[in-house]
């Protein structure tokens, strides 16, 4: 087994929810793109041997972005779900590596990820035997609906996390878990719900909470103000 490090950022997405022109991660954020800032964080990482990133087939904008990072970046063709690029990614990862790295599959629309989370992700998990997750605990009351948004059921909050990326799993078992649930057309919609069908219990390690995705176009404006925050600028 590798002790090395890559990332696979998913960046396939058209962002509908944000209804822009053009997909979430090709927005300006400060002096960067959003997806300039998320390949930067993740390449400045002393740990991090490599990237690669999914982008659309039909993608006109990256062509057109020029991304300066300090490792090796390989681009893939994305697929129609999440879960496809994340696969492809790890396909082409396939051919580069001789061994078994640890991957972080962490999505292109969260520009804000600190070093520290990384950090704390790979001290945390880099012994484990599964691997795991960045996670926010839920503060508020959680309530399950009807289609009719009457309430059935208020769920207890203890223990309830919000799933965020980095995701870090190997990269031999990340693969094959994606594989069979797609063979078995297990939807999943992160890289631990495909690791936990295939029987085995990921590990959630708390980040912060400002590693938020991009969804909505108030996001950028919130985006802003962690990024000055980080910076000790407010
Ligand atoms: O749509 P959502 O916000 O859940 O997407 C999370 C990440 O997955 C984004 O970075 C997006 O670009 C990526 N994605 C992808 N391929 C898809 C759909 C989403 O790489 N088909």
């Amino acid at each position: 087994m590798s002790s090395g490090f890559w990332a696979v950022v998913p960046a396939a997405g058209i962002g509908e929810r944000m209804q822009s022109d053009r997909p979430k991660q090709y927005l300006q954020l400060e002096d960067k793109l959003v997806i300039e800032h998320t390949l930067q964080r993740l390449a400045s990482h002393p740990e991090i041997k490599g990237i690669v990133i999914a982008v659309a087939q039909e993608d006109g904008w990256w062509p057109t972005v020029s991304i300066d990072v300090s490792c090796p970046l390989y681009v893939v063709n994305g697929g129609k779900q999440r879960s496809y690029s994340v696969l492809k990614a790890l396909d082409k990862l396939s051919t580069l590596v001789t061994d078994d790295p640890w991957v972080l599959v962490h999505d292109a629309a969260r520009p804000c990820i600190r070093q520290e989370d990384i950090n704390r992700l790979l001290s945390m998990l880099s012994k484990h035997d599964v691997g795991g997750l960045l996670g926010i605990p839920v503060n508020d009351t959680v309530k399950r609906t009807g289609d009719d948004n009457v309430i059935l059921e208020t769920i207890e909050r203890q223990n309830l996390w919000r799933a965020s990326t980095p995701q870090m799993f190997r990269l031999v078992l990340l693969k094959s878990a994606l594989e069979t649930s797609m063979e078995q057309n297990i939807t999943v919609t992160d890289e631990a719900s495909a690791i936990e069908f295939a029987g085995f219990e990921p590990v959630m390690v708390e980040g912060h909470s400002d590693n938020i995705k991009i969804t909505v176009s108030t996001d950028l404006a919130l985006a802003q103000l962690f990024m000055q925050q980080q910076r000790g600028e407010c």
